[in-house]
């Protein structure tokens, strides 16, 4: 059994923080969404992991996460030069994967199930695909499955108008080689993509195994912002591990839940749980409240945060309005000055969302 992460396309959804990085790297909890699924592939058993890569972020990705060692795993680049559609990318994986059954894994997709009773009901009934779907409440955001009343699938169709049930399909998938021949038999979708949902469709037409799985706990396909800091939520709630590695002066309170990196200062501040710092940040006069995650050489100072994300090297100074629900890309800077600003003046990317409520 192999793995197969498609960790390459566009990322237009999270513009502006994709246009300098890969959405897969973008972090939940401090750690990038990436890095979830290969550890949950690796929990599950399976070490052979191919990564799909774009050649614009294709690079990043490989100096993060490197050859697997650190997973525990063996981990192969398949670079797929253009972005076009799921099923494309398995057919350049082709020469990867060649006769070995294996779990097709979003890179941008979080799930909390663990793989093994999938892989387990994937195997003990030798099927050609099986599929995970989760009921939502915005089916036409996703592919959508019709199943009958004993949850076999009839029918599978790609982002519908009219959706034929709330069941949307989740981005992890298991498959025989069975699904190279249906990925040969189908065409590119209205949108130029050759779509994973065709094959699968493909397989069920062909009278081949197809069997589908609800999800149980929670699912988060982190592709906007609100799902990125659902995640955050979720994950700090669940997967946090509390530890003080830096230094919080006798003025600072770390109260809760709470995750402070190795050469970090907490200086005359209140970090209330659960949060985590990362290394080397330097916090002054801050109230870091509960759900934020501040990314490593972070520096704030005089700022009040909560329900947020604060990506590495970036700055917040001098913001009296609590800061809510909200994302700061790498480097990025929000300063106001001392006294009472008379004007404000911004260097704002393509893309950016500011909100002053
Ligand atoms: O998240 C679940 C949904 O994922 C499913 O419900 C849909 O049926 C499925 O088509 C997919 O829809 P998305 O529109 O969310 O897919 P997206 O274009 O965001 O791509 C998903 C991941 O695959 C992402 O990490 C980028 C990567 N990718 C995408 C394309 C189109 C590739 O590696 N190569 C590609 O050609």
């Amino acid at each position: 059994m192999k793995a197969l992460i498609l960790s390459g396309g566009k990322g237009t959804r999270l513009r502006p923080l994709t246009y300098t990085g890969a959405k897969q790297l973008v972090p939940v909890a401090n750690k990038p969404i990436l890095w979830y699924g290969i550890e949950a592939i690796v929990a599950a058993g399976i070490t052979e992991i191919g990564i799909i890569i774009s050649p614009e972020t294709g690079e990043e990705i490989k100096i993060k996460t490197g050859d697997g060692e650190q997973f525990g795993a063996n981990i192969t680049y398949i670079l797929q030069e253009q972005p076009l559609g799921l099923a494309h990318a398995v057919k350049t994986a082709q020469p990867f994967l060649a006769h070995s059954p294996f779990v097709m894994y979003l890179g941008d997709n979080l799930i909390e199930d663990d793989l093994n009773p999938f892989l387990d009901s994937f195997k003990s009934q030798n099927l050609n695909a099986l599929i995970l779907l989760r009921k939502v409440s915005n089916p036409s955001a996703f592919g959508v499955a019709k199943v009958d009343e004993k949850g076999k699938v009839l029918q599978l169709i790609e982002k519908p108008k009219d959706p034929p049930s709330n069941l949307a399909l989740v981005g992890i998938y298991f498959f025989s080689p069975a699904i190279h021949a249906a990925i040969a038999a189908i065409k590119p979708s209205a949108r130029g993509e050759l779509e994973i949902t065709d094959a699968i469709q493909e397989l069920i037409h062909q009278q081949k195994t197809v069997e589908a799985l609800q999800l149980i706990g929670w699912w988060l396909d982190t592709g906007k912002k609100d799902d990125l800091l659902e995640a955050n939520r979720i994950i700090l709630d669940t997967c946090l591990t509390i530890g003080i590695h830096g230094d919080v002066d006798s003025q600072s309170a770390a109260i809760g839940r709470v995750q402070i990196g190795k050469g970090t200062k907490i200086i005359n501040s209140t970090i209330r749980g659960p949060v985590i710092i990362g290394e080397n940040c330097h916090i002054e006069n801050c109230f870091i409240g509960p759900y934020s995650s501040i990314a490593d050489r972070a520096t704030l100072i005089d700022a009040d945060i909560e329900h947020s994300v604060i990506l590495q090297s970036a700055k917040v100074i001098g913001i009296q309005q609590r800061i809510v629900d909200s994302v700061v890309g790498q480097r990025a800077r929000l300063e106001l000055a001392p006294q009472r600003p008379k004007a404000l003046r911004f260097m704002i990317g393509d893309d950016s969302h500011i909100e002053l409520v």
